[in-house]
């Protein structure tokens, strides 16, 4: 599996959200507070939206368009339940944050 820098420690603090890209994907960086950094899909499920638009209080993301919400942890939906983030393994290197997207997808209920 193949990790790539995605950030620093400098860009992003827990109980924060960023978006960054990895291999030309749009990837959105959570770290959800007492939890560890997550990447997911950078875009909404529902219509593409840019998640990073969108709110986090420290434990769900809510989409700005329609208010889907996900657990930051797990990326699991939150409402609607029948939905999901798709999840990079990512890690922490020192100061880096790195992300690997081989073998995962973004995912869509719209389709
Ligand atoms: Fe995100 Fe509709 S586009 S909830």
């Amino acid at each position: 599996m193949t990790f790539k820098p995605a950030c620093t420690l400098d860009d992003l603090w827990e109980g924060d959200m960023t978006e960054v890209e990895v291999d030309g994907r749009p990837i959105l960086l959570v770290w959800p507070e007492g939890g560890e950094i997550q990447a997911f899909q950078g875009v909404c499920p529902h219509q593409d939206i840019p998640l990073v638009e969108g709110k986090f209080d420290g434990r769900v993301v809510m989409c700005r368009a329609h208010q889907w919400t996900f657990d930051a942890k797990s990326g699991e939906g939150v409402n609607p339940k029948d939905c999901r983030l798709a999840k990079y393994p990512v890690k922490v290197e020192g100061e880096t944050v790195l992300v690997s997207t081989e073998g995962v997808a973004a995912l869509f209920a719209h389709t």
